[in-house]
């Protein structure tokens, strides 16, 4: 049996073990810089908290995610949000600008992803985003893969991230079309408010989930005790190993 791909959002459990994924990226909404009257796409919206943000500009905001708790969390905030897959948008020559923050990592077909952004936008559109990048989280990657080996675990992961370096990413957009403006690698220190038990509750043990209770609870254990080394200080406050790959690219 091999640990499932697809993940589960809680819709408290975001909130609290990772209000600051949105929050951190909202300086990637200056670089937006959205206009009144403009018609913007938020690919991967999550809760809606940025794009409630954008749509205080004055512009038109459509999100689309695939958590249906999410979405309904977003549409609780006044957000106008869809059911939609990322890596298969359905919209045709329509927006002004595609923003997407701390998303597009969950998004293997990353050529899906950004063929559908290309067809989404107006020409002269804009793509502007911030995911993780080569290296990111890899500490906490490698403490997953060493757990479950200890746990005699080893074939039954497979990485569900998508964590390009900016050539890759960069000739990927170039490849669908668009001119990069911008594209960089920052890495990113992030203290995590909830430890590393929060982080690991909300973004891995739904995933670990399928290979069984007892079997997961040992395998977060042991993950904990690798990190600790690493991640967590002498005060006990955790920092995770984020490397943002930002970028801003536009569609002739
Ligand atoms: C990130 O935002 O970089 C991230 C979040 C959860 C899992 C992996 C990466």
């Amino acid at each position: 049996m091999r640990v499932q791909r697809a993940q589960k959002w809680s819709v408290s459990g975001y909130e609290r073990n990772a209000r600051f994924v949105a929050e951190l990226g909202s300086p990637l909404i200056g670089i937006l810089n959205p206009v009144e009257g403009e018609r913007i796409l938020d690919v991967g919206c999550g809760d809606g908290f940025l794009t409630e943000k954008i749509s205080e500009a004055g512009a038109t905001v459509v999100g689309v995610d695939t958590s249906k708790d999410l979405l309904d969390a977003a549409r609780a905030r006044g957000v106008s949000a869809q059911e939609m897959d990322g890596q298969r948008l359905e919209f045709v020559e329509e927006f002004d600008a595609v923003f997407s923050n701390a998303a597009l990592h969950w998004m293997p077909d990353a050529g899906g992803v950004a063929a559908g952004v290309a067809r989404a936008l107006k020409s002269g559109g804009r793509f502007v985003g911030e995911f993780g990048g080569h290296g990111n989280v890899a500490a906490i990657v490698s403490a997953i893969y060493g757990a479950l080996r200890i746990n005699g675990l080893q074939s039954e992961f497979e990485n569900p991230w998508f964590f390009p370096t900016a050539e890759e990413y960069g000739s990927l957009l170039e490849q669908h079309g668009f001119r990069v403006q911008e594209i960089a690698l920052l890495p990113r220190p992030t203290p995590l408010p909830t430890g590393i038990e929060g982080w690991l509750e909300t973004f891995a043990e739904p995933m670990l989930n399928s290979i069984g209770r007892e079997k997961s609870a040992s395998v977060l254990n042991t993950v904990i005790q690798l990190l600790e080394p690493t991640l967590k200080d002498r005060s006990g406050n955790w920092t995770a190993d984020y490397v943002r790959l930002r970028f801003a690219a536009r569609k002739p």
